[in-house]
């Protein structure tokens, strides 16, 4: 299938991209560029224009036509919390008016897959460890709030139109499946983490005061390598029937504290560093991992990766940056 990758100069995106090349697919990605890069993307052809903006509709019915594209996976998003916090209203319009966009266009030119790039931000502060796809979601912040409308919106496009569509909810992708499309942007954990190491900082730790095992605040840390292979698996499962609108978690199920993370990242590296224990940051719930029985068992799909490959893989690739 001729897929278009929003956010395919991405992390995340070009991760997708490589995925859906290895399984047969051709890619197009569209891409802002503005944190994407296109030295990620190879060959594959680049459509470049912010999906939010105005005129967004027309250029992809015309990306739809040219390029003969039968289904999306729509990954561009603002995606920081903490802004998201600082400026609602640039994430409801960046987020919510490029969705807006992709469907109109997307009913125009009939096309009729699509996977939603959702996220564990749409729980928000849940109060058990493991939660599953039917708990009642309260995001507790405006990024989450998008990423749970933008899943309304593909429900009712659904069940208007009849577009096939799947949301999936990510929960903390770090790693690096190829090392030229490592996470440079210093915006998680792991990449923080490493970026504290290498200026010779302590890491900072949120809070060791958590109701966790072990004080600290516990994630469900994916592979991005096995994030992009659940992309593949969602529209396989699109592609065999006319379905109602589902939601999966893309999780491993198993929760890794903060203070687990960094003695992977010492296990892992052998590099000497310091730690800092701080206060906790705001918003931040203590224990967040996903139940992942529904795509094991809908999409067959399953993490393979541990965390101490995810660790690995980042340091790998982040050593081979230009400086
Ligand atoms: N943390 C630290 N020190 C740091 C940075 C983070 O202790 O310097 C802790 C946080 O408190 C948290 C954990 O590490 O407990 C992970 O934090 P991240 O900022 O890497 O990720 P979040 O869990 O806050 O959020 C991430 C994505 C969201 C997504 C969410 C889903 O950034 O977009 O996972 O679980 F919605």
């Amino acid at each position: 299938m001729k897929i278009l990758v929003t956010g395919g100069a991405g992390y995340i995106g070009s991760h997708v991209i490589r995925a859906l090349k290895v399984a047969g697919h051709e890619p197009i990605a569209l891409d802002d560029l503005t944190s994407g890069k296109q030295v990620r993307l190879g060959d594959t052809p680049l459509v470049q224009i912010d999906l939010a903006s105005p005129g967004a509709t027309e250029v992809l019915i015309d990306a739809f036509r040219e390029y003969e594209v039968s289904g999306v996976i729509h990954l561009a998003a603002r995606k920081s919390v903490g802004e998201s916090v600082e400026k609602p209203e640039y994430y409801y319009q960046q987020n919510l008016h490029s969705v807006t966009n992709l469907l109109v266009a997307m009913r125009a030119a009939n096309v009729m897959n699509m996977v939603f790039s959702s996220s564990a931000a749409t729980y928000g502060s849940p109060d058990v460890p493991q939660v599953d796809e039917d708990y009642n979601c309260r995001p507790i912040n405006p990024y989450g709030e998008t990423k749970l409308i933008g899943e309304w919106m593909m429900a009712a496009a659904n069940q208007s139109w009849g577009l096939r569509t799947v949301s999936l909810r990510y929960f903390n992708v770090a790693g690096a499946g190829f090392e030229e499309l490592a996470d440079t942007a210093v915006a998680n954990l792991i990449p923080i983490a490493f970026n504290a190491i290498a200026n010779k900082k302590a890491i900072q730790i949120f809070g060791s005061d958590w109701p966790t095992p072990d004080g600290s605040c516990v994630r469900d840390y994916i592979h991005v390598q096995d994030l992009a292979d659940a992309h593949i698996s969602a529209l396989e499962y699109l592609s065999q029937d006319s379905r109602e609108h589902s939601v999966f978690n893309v999780g491993t199920g198993t929760g890794s504290s903060v203070l687990e993370v960094i003695q992977s990242i010492r296990d892992v590296t052998g590099l000497e560093f310091e730690v800092d224990l701080v206060p906790r940051r705001p918003g931040d719930p203590a224990a967040l991992s996903a139940d992942v029985s529904r795509i094991e068992k809908t999409l067959g799909w399953k993490a393979k990766h541990t965390l101490d490959d995810i660790v690995s893989s980042h340091y790998r690739a982040i050593s081979k940056q230009p400086l």
